[in-house]
């Protein structure tokens, strides 16, 4: 899960054009691109802008790469930003106590207005500094471990099939984000969670808009409806304990001895559910778009799945779907004789620091025989995600299980004709039809 951002339709289609206008009208008139002048910090680029191709940051990203580890950036709303685009700085960066993630903090940047919305509310764990933050994450970190990832893979895997059976029986072809990529996830966060599944079109309605939507209100909204489920849900448990999901011991064991306050419990819910679900599903939908455009890739995993875990660990680096970690820096830091000073917004452009060819040789080439697991895609430092190993799990259960089973998988439709998630958003496929 990731404080991604998402501005108006019409935001960021003016945006985005400005910035694609004055690079032509620049290169035009024979002078610097404004993306490079960027590095040197003379005319910051636009961040974020749409991809062009769903699984390449977006082109005019390019020549930030050229010039690592750190570009100044504007954002939305004029103001800017540092944007880390160096492996090494950004794990530095990630690792270092000086920047905060607290979004109440005056002067945080946001990405989108999506951002600005919630302007008075943190999100538990991922807009929570230490020590706070340490002692929220020990509440559930044995929840999410590799042991306890690995003991999941039977439940997992039983999800994937029964998805697969149904697609199956229905006959090609599909809309593989309904069919598959959005329920797996879904189920799997529910049935650890304790969450009932059958309400799963209104948390995953309401999620997609605090996520995606470019309506100030409608991000209220959502919040405000998955705050009074999941307060509702949480009462429920108090009353009459009914598992052993991991919202069923937080209340049994936290909230009932008083120990964590119905409100900080209904926030941790809140960001396990969402970002349970939506990252996981847009990685398996990027990650077979992205496998059936690479076709040679994809023989040579139909032909060894040993490959899997390499291939999910290359996936999480070429496609990195949260682009755009947010932090602020709470005192001057030098990094490499320049300096963000207090205050400063810095953003972490994952997309361009998962191509940096000091840490991945060859970064544009799809390669299961690199070693990629140093990535950042799941973030880095104490906010690097708590899922991780479920997602792996999921990843490597879902992506083998759906090749092995349709053998014959292909787009029903022009590569060029299936639709994506704009830039400003977590990066996967809006629909994905295909057949077998
Ligand atoms: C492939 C899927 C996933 C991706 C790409 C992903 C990505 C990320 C990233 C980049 C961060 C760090 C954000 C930051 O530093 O600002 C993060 C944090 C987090 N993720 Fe994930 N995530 C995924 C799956 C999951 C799953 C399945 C869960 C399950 C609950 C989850 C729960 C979280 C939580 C709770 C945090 C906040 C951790 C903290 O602040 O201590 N994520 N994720």
């Amino acid at each position: 899960m990731t404080d991604t951002q998402v501005t108006t339709d019409a935001e960021i289609a003016t945006d985005t054009q400005a910035a694609h206008d004055t690079r032509i009208a620049t290169h035009d008139e024979g002078a610097a691109c404004p993306a490079e002048a960027a590095v040197r910090g003379e005319t910051p680029v636009a961040f974020p802008q749409d991809r062009t191709c769903p699984y390449r940051p977006p082109a005019a990203y390019d020549p930030l790469r050229a010039s690592r580890p750190l570009a100044r950036v504007t954002l939305y709303d004029g103001s800017t930003a540092w944007l880390v685009t160096g492996h090494e700085t950004a794990r530095a960066l990630l690792a270092d106590p000086r920047l905060s993630t607290d979004r109440t903090r005056p002067g945080y940047p946001a990405t989108s207005p999506r951002l600005r919305a919630l302007p008075d509310r943190r999100a538990a764990l991922l807009n929570v500094d230490d020590p706070e933050h340490h002692a929220q994450r020990r509440l559930v970190l044995a929840n999410f471990t590799l042991k306890r990832a690995t003991a999941m893979r039977p439940a997992i895997q039983r999800v994937v099939d029964e998805r697969i059976d149904a697609m199956l029986a229905q006959g090609p072809p599909a809309e593989l984000v309904s069919a598959f990529a959005l329920p797996v996830p879904s189920t799997v966060i529910c049935e650890l969670l304790g969450v009932p599944y059958a309400d799963h079109e209104f948390f995953e309605e309401q999620s997609r808009r605090l996520l995606r939507s470019r309506v100030q209100q409608e991000v209220r909204d959502a919040r405000d409806r998955l705050d009074a489920y999941l307060g509702a849900l949480i009462d429920r448990k108090l009353e009459a304990p009914s598992g052993d999901g991991v919202l069923d011991v937080l209340v049994d064991k936290q909230v009932r001895e008083g120990t964590v306050d119905r409100q900080e419990a209904v926030s941790l819910a809140t960001i396990l559910l969402v970002a349970g679900h939506e990252t996981t599903a847009n990685m398996i939908s990027l990650g077979v778009y992205t496998l059936l455009q690479h076709p040679d890739r994809l023989a040579e995993l139909r032909a060894d799945p040993s490959l899997l875990p390499a291939a999910v660990e290359e996936l999480m680096r070429m496609l990195s779907i949260a682009d755009g970690l947010l932090r602020q820096a709470t005192d001057d830091i030098d990094v490499g004789g320049t300096t963000i000073r207090a205050g400063d917004g810095v953003v972490f452009a994952t997309s361009v620091i998962n191509r940096d060819e000091s840490a991945f040789p060859a970064p544009d080439d799809l390669d299961w025989s690199r070693s990629a697991r140093h990535h950042v895609a799941f973030g880095f430092g104490i906010h690097q995600c708590l899922g991780q190993n479920l997602a792996r799990a999921e990843l490597e259960i879902a992506l083998g299980t759906l090749l092995a089973r349709l053998p014959g998988l292909r787009l029903a439709v022009p590569a060029e004709e299936v639709r994506f998630k704009p830039g400003d958003t977590i990066q996967g496929m809006l629909e994905l039809p295909v057949t077998w």
